[in-house]
């Protein structure tokens, strides 16, 4: 949740909303595991969630917990100054027409807050639908204004983490400054989904690169109490769900209770990809939230200085874009992060992230999140690739084993089991257009916007 938009804002490529086919009222059977759809360079990953028998695209989001849809004439505004903005501006998809019997949640209203923007509206209740399960009468946003964009494509987000992060909040006013107060909290889709019998408690990702230059494609599965069909290997991981330390009370109640999906990073390992011998271990164990809506992974200030110095050439910070800016051609460093006593190794197209819109590269290893006085450690969509990743609300634990083979919807090269050595090959599959950086684009809207997220986190 936390850096749902900053996903979103690295990924604000004006799609060409008219080449997408449009999803309306498709009758298509939806499947478990669903697919989903990668866009932004393989940095947001959508997955098709039916509201009644309105299907939409919604970013799929391990790091927040409400399901919300921008309806039919919700308006865009402008964050900085709420001025209005045509709706296109918003980079949403197809909208939802509420229907004329909609039960809202009396006395309440929706309100959710990401990095750098707010989504506002309505409490209502909806037959939900995902990989073909319906859960009836859904608490949902109805979201009526929003500062917060889309992908292009998705309409709305849908949140797959625990029920003390809902947005719901009682009364019929809403004061939009402080969205984390006062909060209604429910049951999001996907718990509601088990505690309905309807599923096991548990479900997983698998989620897929995409070629060089393909901005939007097939993004791997969501499997819903199920499996998704990759190969990998069969020696899991597991690691047990932690509370997270540090959160301000307004997160948690006040009381030790998990809220979102982290655990322990026992050690990471960086350093020459061909020589074993060359690298490098910090064991010192660290806190990290494990959140599809982040593309990144963001650890120790330390270890994320070091490891961008290692790229050749170096990824160098950026104070005001609050990224390391990479050349896209640059060679990346071997990197394994532990947990569990497995050690994930990252293929090197995962090391570098080219933004969509702009065609800048910056290293997907990033430094913490720092906000409001909490710092935040993360595995985000660059750990995940790399991964079958299952969590598991029975058990209070996630499960990850490594990708094997390349199957999966693209396809992945190399082996990056948990046996394996990490020395990939060091081709980086972004475009040669990696000049730009030199070329002074750091006012560019995106970054400068990057900034706003970073400076806004909790
Ligand atoms: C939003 O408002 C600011 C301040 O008035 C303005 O500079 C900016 O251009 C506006 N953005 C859009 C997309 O209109
Ligand atoms: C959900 O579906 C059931 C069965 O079709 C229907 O009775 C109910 O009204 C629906 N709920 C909503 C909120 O549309
Ligand atoms: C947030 O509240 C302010 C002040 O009431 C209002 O001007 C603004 O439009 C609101 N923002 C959204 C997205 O609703
Ligand atoms: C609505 O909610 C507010 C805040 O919880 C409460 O003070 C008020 O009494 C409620 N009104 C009704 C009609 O339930
Ligand atoms: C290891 O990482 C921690 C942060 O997690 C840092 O404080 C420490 O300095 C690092 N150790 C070495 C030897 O670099
Ligand atoms: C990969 O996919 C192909 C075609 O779908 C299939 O024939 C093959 O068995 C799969 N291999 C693995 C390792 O899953
Ligand atoms: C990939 O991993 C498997 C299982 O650990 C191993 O047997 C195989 O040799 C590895 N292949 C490569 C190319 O490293
Ligand atoms: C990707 O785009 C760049 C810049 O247009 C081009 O130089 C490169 O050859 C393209 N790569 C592929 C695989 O199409």
């Amino acid at each position: 949740m936390l850096l749902t938009t900053l996903a979103l804002v690295a990924t604000a490529t004006p799609f060409v909303a008219g080449s997408v086919a449009p999803l309306r009222r498709r009758s298509n059977r939806q499947s478990n595991p669903a697919p989903m759809t990668a866009t932004g360079n393989a940095v947001v990953f959508d997955v098709e969630v039916q509201f009644g028998d309105q299907p939409f695209l919604l970013l799929v989001d391990t790091g927040s917990s409400d399901t919300w849809v921008v309806k039919t004439d919700f308006q865009c505004v402008n964050a900085t100054d709420n001025s209005d903005l045509p709706q296109e501006q918003c980079l949403f998809g197809p909208t939802y027409d509420v229907p004329s019997d909609m039960q809202y949640v009396k006395n309440q209203t929706f309100g959710v807050q990401y990095g750098t923007g707010i989504a506002v509206g309505k409490v209502g209740y909806e037959n939900i639908t995902i990989g073909g399960i319906t859960v009836p009468n859904q608490k949902v946003g109805i979201v009526d204004r929003s500062t917060d964009k889309g992908d292009g494509i998705n309409s709305g987000i849908l949140g797959l983490g625990y029920p003390p992060l809902t947005s719901a909040h009682y009364g019929s006013t809403l004061d939009n400054s402080s969205l984390l107060l006062n909060r209604a909290i429910y049951d999001p889709t996907f718990v509601s989904m088990y505690k309905n019998d309807l599923v096991d408690s548990w479900y997983s990702m698998a989620i897929e690169r995409l070629p060089q230059n393909v901005s939007t494609g097939p993004g791997g599965w969501l499997g819903l109490g199920e499996l998704p069909p990759v190969a990998h290997s069969n020696d899991w991981a597991i690691a047990p769900i932690e509370v997270t330390k540090g959160l301000p009370d307004v997160y948690t109640g006040g009381i030790d209770q998990i809220t979102l999906m982290t655990l322990s990073v026992d050690s990471i390992t960086w350093g020459s990809r061909s020589k074993t011998s060359s690298r490098t271990t910090n064991s010192t164990s660290f806190q990290a939230v494990v959140d599809s809506g982040n593309q990144m992974n963001m650890v120790p200030q330390e270890v994320a200085d070091e490891i961008n110095a290692q790229f050749d050439p170096p990824a160098v910070y950026n104070e005001e874009a609050g990224i390391y800016v990479v050349d896209c051609n640059a060679k990346s460093p071997a990197l394994g992060i532990e947990i569990d006593g497995h050690t994930f190794w990252h293929q090197s197209a995962d090391m570098i992230i080219q933004d969509a819109s702009t065609g800048f590269c910056y290293s997907s290893l990033n430094s913490p999140a720092v906000g409001s006085g909490v710092t935040l450690q993360f595995l985000g969509d660059a750990f995940l690739k790399n991964v079958v990743s299952v969590f598991d609300f029975g058990k209070d634990e996630m499960r990850f084993a490594a990708r094997t083979g390349g199957n999966g919807t693209t396809g992945g090269k190399g082996n990056g089991t948990s046996s394996g050595n990490g020395n990939d090959d060091d081709k980086t599959p972004v475009s040669s257009d990696g000049h730009a950086l030199a070329t002074g684009l750091w006012s560019i809207a995106s970054l400068a916007l990057l900034t706003q997220a970073a400076a806004a986190l909790l």
